[in-house]
């Protein structure tokens, strides 16, 4: 198979490794790529929100597979582009990816379906918004813009104050554009936080093995919200009785409502949990792979990952088994220093040719022999051992071997609280 990965950050390049590895691929494209994933796949310069552009690239290199991973090109219906053209593309089409991109949406198809989730409402009105909240008098709530936001439409506010400023700025200041002018506002809930990807072709549902990530920018999590700075797998709190419910509750019946809904998924779907004392509830739901969840869990899969791509694509899954090692696996992201908020980049990176573990790039580019910083997440430095402890070691000693200017990473991975 000749493969086009699009995207061109870490997950990206865990995907483009893992495929690497099967004996069944041989062209392996990616684009945009980046200074990384050069070194593995061959990559072209078009953008991942280029779906004309992409679409030409996917015919002139006649690929026998497109593999979308970032959620913009998905919401934007390049899946449906691609198979207008005849192209087998592994993502869901534009009425699928809804899921993720309309909080709204996944609110009212959770509500119908009977999938537990944080009780919530619905406001396209500030006043009314303003309203509400200040009749629950109940915090902390949260508030959330209906649209994509990178992963940063999310508010917790404490108090009435808080949430007045998270409404203002989302609904009469656009702080995330036209994601912000309808919100959810819902039930705070506390328990235990973890994910969990799934292969599904809309029919039969595959559960990859859990994991967790570590959103906020600083230790302790302090700080702002990010994409996420390391993750873990499998989540050490996800036990077999914990996965049967997660099954029954929610992953079956989300897919069974989606196909109901005439919007039936198929690619990689992001199970955003939370374990409270009622059971498992769905925080969100994302349309693709998570970033940087998909760095460790794709390191401990050992089924052939082109294979169940393809299955997916042409909607036989259930063909195929998709097995995980028992082993443990820890990334740790090396940031720019600064984000998310502003940082610099082109700073060069020194120490990658003395790192004995995997160190996938997200943010950097390749110029004249040298990685430089290109982003704010710059590189996922992922280790497999026999126990997270052995794991954790390992990176944080790749960690401590890679230097550029204003580097900054958590030194608190794997810590659950
Ligand atoms: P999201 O982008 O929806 O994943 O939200 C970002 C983060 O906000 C999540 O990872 C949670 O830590 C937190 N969060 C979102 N919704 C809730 C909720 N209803 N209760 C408590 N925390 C939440
Ligand atoms: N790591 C969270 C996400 O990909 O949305």
């Amino acid at each position: 198979m000749d493969i086009l990965v699009v995207g061109g950050g870490g997950r990206e390049h865990a995907i483009v490794k893992k495929l690497k590895e099967s004996p069944k691929v041989r062209n392996l494209y990616c684009a945009p790529g980046n200074g990384g994933i050069a070194q593995d796949a061959v990559c072209f310069p078009v953008k991942a929100m280029d779906i004309q552009g992409m679409v030409a690239l996917a015919k002139e290199k006649k690929v026998d597979l497109v593999v979308v991973a970032p959620d913009d090109p998905l919401a934007a219906g390049m899946v449906d582009a691609l198979e207008a053209e005849g192209i087998r593309a592994f993502g869901p089409r534009q009425n699928a990816a809804i899921i993720e991109s309309s909080k709204a949406f996944s609110k009212a198809l959770m509500k119908k379906h009977n999938i537990p989730t944080a009780a919530y409402e619905v406001f396209d009105d500030y006043r009314q918004a303003l309203d509400y909240v200040t009749k629950q008098n109940k915090f902390p709530t949260v508030i959330k813009a209906d649209g994509l936001a990178l992963g940063k439409g999310v508010i917790i506010a404490q108090n009435l104050e808080e949430a007045r400023e998270a409404l203002e700025s989302m609904m009469l200041n656009q702080a995330f554009g036209a994601s912000g002018s309808r919100v959810v506002i819902e039930e705070f809930l506390t328990g235990v936080e973890l994910t969990v990807l799934a292969f599904t072709d809309g029919k039969t549902l595959r559960p990859m093995i859990s994991s967790k990530d570590h959103k906020r920018a600083l230790d302790n999590d302090q700080g702002l919200n990010t994409g996420g700075m390391g993750a873990i797998a499998p989540h050490p709190l996800y036990d077999e009785a914990t996965a049967r419910r997660c099954m029954e509750e929610i992953f079956l019946p989300t897919i069974r409502a989606m196909a109901a809904e005439g919007r039936p998924f198929k690619g990689c779907l992001y199970f955003g949990l939370m374990l409270t004392a009622e059971g498992p509830k769905v925080i969100e739901y994302n349309a693709r792979f998570g970033d940087p969840e998909t760095q460790v869990v794709l390191s401990l899969l050992e089924s052939d990952l082109a294979e169940i791509f393809l299955a997916v694509a042409e909607g036989r899954l259930e063909e195929v088994e998709v097995r995980f090692s028992d082993k443990a696996a820890a990334c740790v992201v090396m940031a720019s220093g600064g984000y998310p908020g502003k940082y610099q980049t082109g700073y060069p990176i020194e120490g990658l040719d003395q790192c004995g573990e995997t160190v996938y790039h997200a943010g950097t580019k390749l110029e004249k022999g040298q990685i430089l910083t290109a982003g704010g997440r710059v590189l996922g430095v992922t280790a497999v051992r026999e126990t997270l402890s052995e794991a954790l070691k390992a990176a944080y000693g790749d960690v401590e071997r890679i230097r550029f200017e204003n580097v900054h990473f958590r030194r608190d991975i794997g810590v659950i609280r």
